[in-house]
């Protein structure tokens, strides 16, 4: 019960990575604020979770997250953790982006996680100190084909939140995952593409660029960071766990 007492901020949380950290926050005794673009499924993953609200905003707006944190502190009571998973996807040869599509990855990824670190901070330091998790990617760590907005997108998180860590401790602690290649709503499709219409073949085709040979499970992602909201991390900041099967070691 490693969360019992605390409230998570948890963006993009209506699926996927932040929908496994809101059930396993949970499941450790904590409530938290399940925040979504989709305001529906926000409030369906807080709805299984005891103590929890949904709420509905856009990361890339500076009045919608600033409302989204003034909601959660009011009706759970406090902000202890924060995860900023909100994101999309997308991808193809440069020559071929708007700098409208580049200005989006940019001001939802970084402009996201900027805003939502913006506005909780008052509500950490106030408590006298919280842990922050952002979400990156491998493509902040090495190149991959066609990828190099989002990779930019997710080297600006990074960078930002090494940045932040120095500028928020010693109480406030700010680190970064960088996952691999996980099964979650972002990617069911891209695979599902990539293998003419069969998950699973696409999914195998793209688990070879790892040493485990298979995509990650959402949970397997919700671990690390679970781990470093606690204060089992006590003693860890301004870094990053890379939970991806061993891809950017080969
Ligand atoms: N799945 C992977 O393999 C993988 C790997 C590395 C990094 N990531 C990153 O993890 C994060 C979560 O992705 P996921 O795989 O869980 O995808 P997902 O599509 O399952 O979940 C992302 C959620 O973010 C929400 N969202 C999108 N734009 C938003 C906005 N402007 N404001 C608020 N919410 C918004 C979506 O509605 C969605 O519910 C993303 O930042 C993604 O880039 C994913």
């Amino acid at each position: 019960m490693r969360f019992e007492g605390k409230v998570l901020f948890a963006t993009g949380g209506g699926s996927g990575l932040a929908a496994a950290v809101s059930r396993r926050f949970a499941a450790e005794g904590g409530r938290v604020a399940v925040v979504d673009l989709d305001g529906d499924r926000a409030s369906a993953v807080a709805g299984e979770l005891d103590g929890s609200v949904g709420l509905a905003a856009n990361v890339a707006d500076e009045e919608s997250v600033s409302a989204a944190v003034r909601a959660a502190r009011e009706r759970l009571g406090r902000i202890d953790c924060v995860f900023n998973a909100a994101g999309h996807a997308d991808f193809g040869p440069i020559e071929d982006w708007s700098l409208e599509r580049w200005n989006l990855m940019m001001s939802v990824h970084a402009g996201g996680t900027f805003l939502v670190c913006k506005h909780v901070l008052p509500h950490l330091r106030e408590q006298g100190g919280g842990s922050i998790v952002n979400v990156a990617s491998i493509a902040a760590l090495v190149a991959q084909p066609n990828n190099a907005p989002y990779g930019a997108a997710k080297g600006a998180i990074l960078s930002f939140s090494r940045q932040l860590a120095l500028d928020v401790g010693p109480t406030i602690r700010v680190n970064v995952v960088a996952p691999g290649r996980v099964r979650t709503g972002m990617t069911t499709p891209l695979y599902t593409a990539r293998g003419g219409g069969s998950y699973e073949k696409g999914a195998a085709m793209s688990a070879q660029l790892n040493v485990q040979k298979r995509i990650g499970e959402p949970e397997e992602i919700a671990a690390p960071v679970c781990f470093l909201l606690s204060d089992e991390a006590s003693f860890i900041t301004g870094t990053v766990i890379v939970p991806d099967g061993g891809e950017t070691a080969i």
